[in-house]
């Protein structure tokens, strides 16, 4: 080869390589990482893009110089020349990408594994998902339950995943880890936080209308803010647990309907905020419709669809609690 074609090429393939690490540089592909497993995830995103630029210029310069310089001249229609392969080359370009290949499986498999252990002491959380909710149990003597799920930063978490009616899924993009909660199993994830802020969980899973509704908040805060949290939720957390308006949010009714004291304004189920009782008394009415939601249903929209399995999950004080919650919150009573 000349050493003009070379200088040519070699052109052709930084001119490549440059627009190809420009797209892969300013488009925002991944979101901000906030935790150590998000970290590796992010570091084998870019250890293979870096490969695959290399990979686009050698591949783009050849193309550019082939169409350059062996175009065929008008007017000429005689057969291309004899070519059988170049051995050499077949060896250089089957050589290189299966070392390439190798480097990413290694470096993926040592990632998943990575991001799989939690070490000798995780922070265990239970985590229950149910269309169109996330509950979160946290250790300790307590026994708390929350509808947040608040994390200290810099302390690996095992999350155990249960799911109470369909498959869903968690994902915290920002943590990089998902996960499906599938009914009868429990599944775990493992995250460690690693920089402060808020956060959501998205369910990524289609499980049901509420799907894209069914997500929850997420804090990563300080050890001791972490402490405080959970002592605060034991002390007043009690008589929350059972109180109308927090069984509205952990059993996810907001996710589907909308209720002005709860501030919620999803559309997928009828508005709560003016319930018609069809002539039956009201809190029967709601209490009919909570645990049997197929015995009345309100014009326009389809059984089946609001989960119908809050006579189990629900106490029968919680349930008490949400009906006279949606009572109190009707349009025009005190
Ligand atoms: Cu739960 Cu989608």
């Amino acid at each position: 080869m000349r050493r003009g074609s070379i200088v040519r090429l070699t052109i052709y393939g930084v001119l490549a390589g440059i627009v190809a690490s420009v797209v892969a540089v300013l488009v925002p592909w991944l979101p901000t990482s906030a935790s150590e497993e998000m970290d590796r995830i992010e570091f084998t995103f870019w250890f293979t893009t870096v490969i695959c630029i290399a990979v686009f210029a050698v591949v783009a310069a050849a193309i550019v110089y082939s169409v350059l310089n062996f175009r065929v001249q008008p007017e000429d229609e005689t057969d291309g020349p004899p070519i059988h392969g170049h051995t050499g080359l077949e060896i250089v370009w089957t050589a290189i990408p299966a070392v390439l290949v190798t480097a990413i499986s290694i470096v993926s498999a040592i990632v998943l594994a990575k991001n799989d252990n939690t070490g000798p002491n995780p922070l265990r959380i239970s985590v229950t998902a149910q269309q169109f909710a996330w509950k979160f149990e946290y250790p300790g003597g307590d026994k708390v339950v929350s509808g947040e799920l608040v994390l200290p930063v810099n302390r690996p978490v095992k999350l155990t995943l249960h799911s109470l009616d369909v498959i869903h899924a968690f994902w915290v993009p920002e943590f990089g880890q998902k996960s499906d909660a599938v009914p009868g199993i429990e599944t775990t994830l493992v995250i460690t936080p690693n920089r402060v802020g808020e956060y959501a969980i998205v369910c990524t899973e289609l499980c049901g209308l509420g799907h894209s509704t069914m997500r929850a908040p997420v804090r990563v805060v300080q050890q001791a803010a972490y402490e405080k949290y959970l002592a605060d939720e034991a002390a007043g957390g009690a008589p929350d647990e059972t109180s109308g308006a927090a069984v509205f949010t952990t059993a996810g009714c907001g996710g589907c309907h909308a209720f002005a004291p709860a501030g919620t304004d999803s559309q997928v189920g009828p508005s709560l905020d003016a319930v018609d009782p069809q002539g039956q008394p009201l809190k029967d009415f709601l209490l009919e419709s909570i645990e049997d939601p197929n015995a009345v249903l309100a014009s326009g929209y389809q059984p089946d669809v609001m989960p119908n399995t809050y006579d189990k999950s629900l106490s029968e004080e919680q349930l008490d609690a949400l009906v006279q919650y949606l009572v109190d919150g009707q349009e025009g009573s005190e």
